[in-house]
């Protein structure tokens, strides 16, 4: 079956636009967490950055008390987050390239420009027992580096599928990037999530990416339940993910 970790950010970039420096305020991302977990929801993903934009600190401890499901810690690979990961002690880790200026996650993680410095954290959260995956573009070169460096998952970066989703050409071009991603990785031992830029207008295309474990959706959950509520946002985007066939 295809798990969906809800991706709570926006919901935290919602508070933080009102309440930013007040230490609390609605809407609050760790009830949200709660509302997805009890919709369905298989995992909840939250991504402390290193600028504090969204998620904070006490949110991802909170998280870390309350859930029942899996909690992915979306990260950079900087001292800072790498320690308090290890406090924390996350199911999993995802690794991504964080630019200050950037509103969310854009590109993937250069695996192979880093290989030594993601061995390196993917040795030191292997030991405290805690999943690596690392964000990446469909790219042979970095699927093959995501293998190397010793990192359990890889998580296919959707962004472009859906960006070229409304163009058929495109679509298909990258559909087949996201296709022979996913075999090359499953066939180096690789488990793939995916995520990025996922909506209900092009999730069910996505069902012809083979070997998918997890998709973490973020933006248009939390969007579509500002006008239905967080519970069938979740409920609605569940179903369109069932009859998977991996
Ligand atoms: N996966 C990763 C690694 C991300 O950085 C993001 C965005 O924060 C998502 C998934 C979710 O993307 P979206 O909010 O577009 O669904």
């Amino acid at each position: 079956m295809l798990k969906l970790g809800v991706n709570i950010d926006h919901v935290a970039t919602l508070r933080e636009a009102r309440y930013r420096g007040c230490g609390q305020g609605e809407p609050d991302p760790v009830a949200a967490a709660l509302i997805a977990e009890a919709a369905g929801a298989h995992g909840i993903t939250a991504h402390l950055r290193e600028d504090r934009r969204h998620i904070q600190d006490r949110d991802v401890w909170q998280l870390r008390q309350v859930i029942k499901t899996r909690l992915n810690l979306e990260m950079a690979n900087a001292p800072e987050i790498v320690g308090i990961a290890l406090r924390l002690h996350p199911e999993i880790i995802c690794l991504v390239p964080e630019r200050r200026q950037e509103v969310t996650t854009e590109g993937g993680l250069d695996v192979v420009g880093q290989e030594q410095a993601l061995q390196a954290t993917c040795a030191r959260m292997r030991a405290a027992g805690i999943e690596v995956s690392l964000f990446i573009v469909p790219d042979p070169e970095q699927v093959a580096a995501s293998a190397r460096v010793g990192a359990e998952f890889i998580e296919l970066h959707t962004g472009a599928y859906a960006e070229h989703f409304k163009d058929a050409t495109g679509r298909r071009r990258e559909l087949d990037r996201l296709r022979h991603a996913a075999r090359q990785a499953h066939d180096l031992g690789l488990r793939v999530n995916a995520g990025h830029g996922l909506n209900y207008e092009n999730l069910r295309a996505i069902h012809e990416v083979p070997h998918l474990v997890e998709l973490n959706i973020g933006h248009s959950i939390i969007s579509r339940s500002v006008t239905t509520g967080l519970a069938a946002a979740v409920g609605d985007m569940l179903a369109l993910m069932e009859g998977y066939c991996g």
